[in-house]
């Protein structure tokens, strides 16, 4: 118990650190009043349309959550995943099995219809991404707006973004790069407590890891029956959360605890000195988990590239750069 509020307090202490540090980086040319006085009704649109899509199909919620992570990761926010040309990211190896972009057309169609050329891609996926929090059961956050679209998208650079089979520093090292620390990348690992997984992804994992034709040993062995059972085919799919699938609750977190990590890079969190404590936080502190989750997936989606010095711009499809 003691050690249960000692790492609620470090908690807490690390977010104050990392809000604070924002401030004095940059500023923040993102604002929650950017669309007030252009598209007073956006978040209303936004919301409605969504959740058409997901009494239709809710697995779509996840998806959405996924592809605004594959966004924000390769050249900051500026929905570059979007954009529909050969050799664009969303071409690459590690975005083959996303999904959802027909839900952001459909969005973005009626966005402009009520004010046009006001609204960036970017900005309707992050709130598409925080709805589809919501939405799933997890918590709400306000988000700032005003990105602008990006008009560079290579497939290469979408590779970077962890498949699964990383290294534990390799994945520290990536968030570090994009502004987020540990306990952002334990946190929104967290969002693996909903949605699914292609077998194709784990099955070295499963049939013969690292070369060894064996199986990861750090799979609880149950765990594994079920797994190689389910995944005889590699476009087969899986849960993430093997326990409670839909909910957005702290069972990832538990699951880890029991060698119920479906890829590596799930269950390496609890296995590295470095992240297994946040895992213990978390998994015994579902409120903590869901405030956390919020304040990073604010951080997450103010990603900005500032190596760029091309201009972002409004896009009116978002396949595609403005003509
Ligand atoms: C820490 C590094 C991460 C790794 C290595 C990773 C890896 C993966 C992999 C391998 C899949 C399954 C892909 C497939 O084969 O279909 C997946 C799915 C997913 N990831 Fe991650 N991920 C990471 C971080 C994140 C973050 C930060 C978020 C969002 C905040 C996220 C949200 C999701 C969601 C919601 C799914 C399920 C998608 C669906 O059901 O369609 N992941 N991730
Ligand atoms: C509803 O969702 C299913 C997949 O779950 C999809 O095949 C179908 O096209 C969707 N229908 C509409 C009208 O979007």
């Amino acid at each position: 118990m003691e050690r249960c509020i000692c790492y609620g307090l470090m908690l807490l202490m690390m977010t104050v650190v990392a809000v604070r540090g924002n401030e004095f980086e940059y500023d923040d040319p993102l604002t929650f009043n950017h669309y007030h006085g252009s598209c007073p009704q956006l978040e209303k649109i936004i919301h409605n349309k969504l959740n058409h899509w997901l009494k239709n199909d809710s697995t779509l919620a996840p998806a959405l959550m996924r592809l605004h992570f594959h966004d924000c990761s390769v050249r900051g926010c500026d929905a570059s995943i979007l954009l529909n040309h050969k050799g664009s990211e969303r071409t690459a190896k590690a975005s083959k099995s996303l999904r959802g972009y027909a839900v952001i057309d459909d969005i973005k169609a009626a966005v402009e219809k009520e004010c046009p050329k006001k609204v960036s891609c970017a900005d309707i996926l992050t709130s598409v991404a925080r709805d589809a929090t919501v939405a799933a059961g997890g918590p709400f956050w306000m988000v700032p707006y005003g990105r602008k679209d990006g008009r560079v998208s290579l497939a290469k650079e979408a590779e970077s973004v962890p498949m699964g089979h990383e290294r534990m520093t390799d994945l520290i090292e990536f968030f570090q790069s994009k502004g987020l620390n540990v306990l952002d990348l334990v946190v929104l690992s967290g969002a693996h407590t909903i949605g699914r997984s292609t077998c194709g992804s784990l099955q070295d994992r499963l049939f013969n890891y690292k070369g060894t034709r064996k199986p990861d040993p750090s799979i609880d062995p149950k765990y594994l029956n079920f797994l190689r059972r389910k995944c005889r085919w590699a476009s087969e799919y899986v849960n993430l959360d093997a326990v409670t699938p839909k909910a957005f609750d702290v069972q990832y977190y538990k699951n880890l605890q029991k060698k119920m990590g479906l890829h590596s890079t799930d269950q390496l969190l609890y296995s590295d000195s470095r992240t297994a404590p946040l895992v213990s936080a978390f998994a015994s502190q579902a409120g903590v988990f869901k405030h956390q989750f919020a304040v990073s997936m604010v951080k997450l989606g103010n990603i900005q590239d500032y190596n760029s010095d091309e201009d972002g711009e409004i896009r009116l499809n978002c396949n595609y750069v403005n003509a």
